[in-house]
């Protein structure tokens, strides 16, 4: 948190430094073949939640501030209010008696179609003190509605963290099943969230972002999510009028992309305890040349295995996926990215969009040159594993069409909505365990120890 702690990757020294600790390299299921799960979930359509479900309820009094949420590295604190602008101040302090801190954010506001948004506040609170809880107050000149959060420990190779990994959530009785889950889990610190976020688009419904808002903030007002953008952010609807991209999204979602030396929201980092997270834009150009891919380059030499033993990406669209549904859509991404994963010890990769779940072992395919024929994934111990969490529970359903046979790639595959957990322990050892809604959080229906790359 705060500019201390070097927000994103800003002040990370670029090179390379290896630890003197042998990795036992995901030796887990290596050499044995993949799984699909013989857990079937009982089909049917997920139903969005009605407009009047309790989720959706807005706070009472005057102004008072509704989708309060918290933002990465920085603690950016964001919320809207309807009646009028109101004051954009943030007051906060380290007892609940005594908010004695200021700060002052900004608030925007956008049209869309027929639509005009609430008064978007987004406010940024810096220096604050490592691993303490913070409680802090918004809607200050009318509803004051107060909620709190702990800041992460400092940045360092062997200090635990609790990620939680949640994709294509939507707003449905699903969704709302895998967040009650997610949030009753008392160890979690920050969602890693892996994009398609309300769904709005489906229903060319703007109130829906409202909604969503509204149901996420029983657990976005109290901890980060780190967003990805997917394809439901875009929106791009020329018959409408509607033809700036991601506009909804990057009004009312805001990161700390400059303190890692982006240039546009989509694509940036952070560091966070001992992991140093990276995350893509599927659906921003990536080619040769590119914004996107010429900071990548730049970025990933900054990344000290040293000090953040874990490097992880998070994307939209998987780069390995095996189910018969946005099949090859990671492909070209793959293809301009995978080499340089491999090449810089990314450890693991998470992706959403697919509706399901699938956790590959440590597989490449970047031996390829178009002459030697090449082409097929391969077990490659210095390779990232790749995970898709698209399984969040939105209004479009289940995957459950799998490619048949499992392909080799593929270590473990469930049609099945759910979130994950990352428990990373020490500079070495991360618990990851993957939770099927059914069962909630006191089954893992997938689990497996990862070893850092090094
Ligand atoms: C959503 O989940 C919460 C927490 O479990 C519960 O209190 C609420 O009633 C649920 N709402 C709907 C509409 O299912
Ligand atoms: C704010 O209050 C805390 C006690 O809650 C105190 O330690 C701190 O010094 C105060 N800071 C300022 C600037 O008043
Ligand atoms: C906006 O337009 C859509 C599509 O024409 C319509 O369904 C909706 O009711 C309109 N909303 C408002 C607030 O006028
Ligand atoms: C930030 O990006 C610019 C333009 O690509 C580059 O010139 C500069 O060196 C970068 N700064 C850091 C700290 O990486
Ligand atoms: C990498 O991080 C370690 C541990 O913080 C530090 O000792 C080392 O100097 C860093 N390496 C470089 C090249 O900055
Ligand atoms: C393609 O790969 C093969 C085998 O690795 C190698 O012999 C050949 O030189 C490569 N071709 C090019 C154009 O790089
Ligand atoms: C699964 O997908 C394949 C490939 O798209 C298709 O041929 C097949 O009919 C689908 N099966 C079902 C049950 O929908
Ligand atoms: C790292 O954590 C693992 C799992 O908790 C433990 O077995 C191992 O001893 C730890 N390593 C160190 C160096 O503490």
């Amino acid at each position: 948190m705060g500019q201390k702690r070097g927000r994103g990757a800003a002040h990370v020294i670029t090179a390379f430094l290896s630890l003197v600790v042998t990795a036992a390299m995901m030796a887990a299921g290596r050499s044995e073949a993949g799984a699909t799960s013989s857990y079937v979930r009982t089909p049917g359509k997920s139903e969005d939640m009605p407009a009047d479900a309790d989720v959706f309820a807005v706070p009472p009094g005057y102004n008072a501030p509704q989708q309060g949420s918290l933002k990465g590295d920085a603690v950016i604190i964001s919320w809207i209010t309807v009646d009028e602008p109101g004051s954009s101040v943030v007051h906060y302090g380290t007892s609940q008696q005594t908010l004695n801190y200021t700060a002052k954010g900004k608030y925007t506001t956008y049209k869309y179609y027929n639509y005009t948004s609430g008064y978007i506040h987004h406010t940024t609170i810096r220096k604050l003190k490592y691993d303490t809880k913070y409680y802090y107050a918004v809607g200050v000149d009318h509803t004051v509605r107060t909620f709190w959060f702990t800041t992460p420990p400092e940045v360092g190779p062997d200090v635990p963290y609790t990620f939680g990994l949640i994709g294509d959530l939507g707003q449905t009785f699903d969704s709302n099943t895998t967040l009650s889950h997610y949030d009753s889990n008392p160890n979690a610190q920050t969602v890693l969230y892996l994009g398609d976020l309300s769904y709005a688009d489906n229903f060319q419904d703007q109130v829906k972002w409202d909604r969503w808002g509204q149901f996420i903030e029983r657990n976005a007002a109290y901890q980060p999510w780190i967003w990805t953008a997917g394809n439901h952010e875009i929106e791009f609807l020329p018959k409408w009028g509607e033809i700036e991209p991601f506009k909804s999204y990057s009004h009312r979602f805001h990161v700390p992309y400059k303190a890692s030396n982006s240039t546009a929201p989509f694509w940036y980092s952070i560091k966070r305890a001992s992991a140093y997270i990276i995350v893509l834009a599927s659906y921003s150009a990536y080619g040769k040349y590119t914004p996107q891919y010429q900071w990548l380059s730049d970025e990933l030499k900054k990344v000290n295995k040293s000090e953040t033993p874990w490097l992880i990406v998070l994307m939209h669209a998987p780069f390995y996926n095996s189910y018969n549904y946005h099949y090859m859509e990671g492909e070209s991404m793959r293809v301009m990215f995978e080499q340089w994963f491999v090449e810089s010890k990314v450890d693991l990769v998470f992706a959403g969009h697919v509706h399901a779940y699938e956790r590959s072992f440590s597989v490449s395919n970047i031996a390829y040159n178009i002459t030697n024929g090449e082409c097929s994934p391969i077990a490659d111990q210095s390779a990232p594993v790749y995970i898709t969490v698209g399984d969040g529970g939105n209004i479009e359903g289940l995957a459950n069409n799998m490619t048949e046979p499992q392909p080799s790639y593929s270590a473990f595959r469930e049609a099945s909505f759910g979130h994950a957990i990352l428990e990373i322990k020490n500079r070495t050892h991360a618990y990851y365990t993957w939770h099927r809604n059914q069962d909630g959080n006191a089954v893992a229906a997938d689990s497996t120890w990862f070893y850092s790359r090094t």
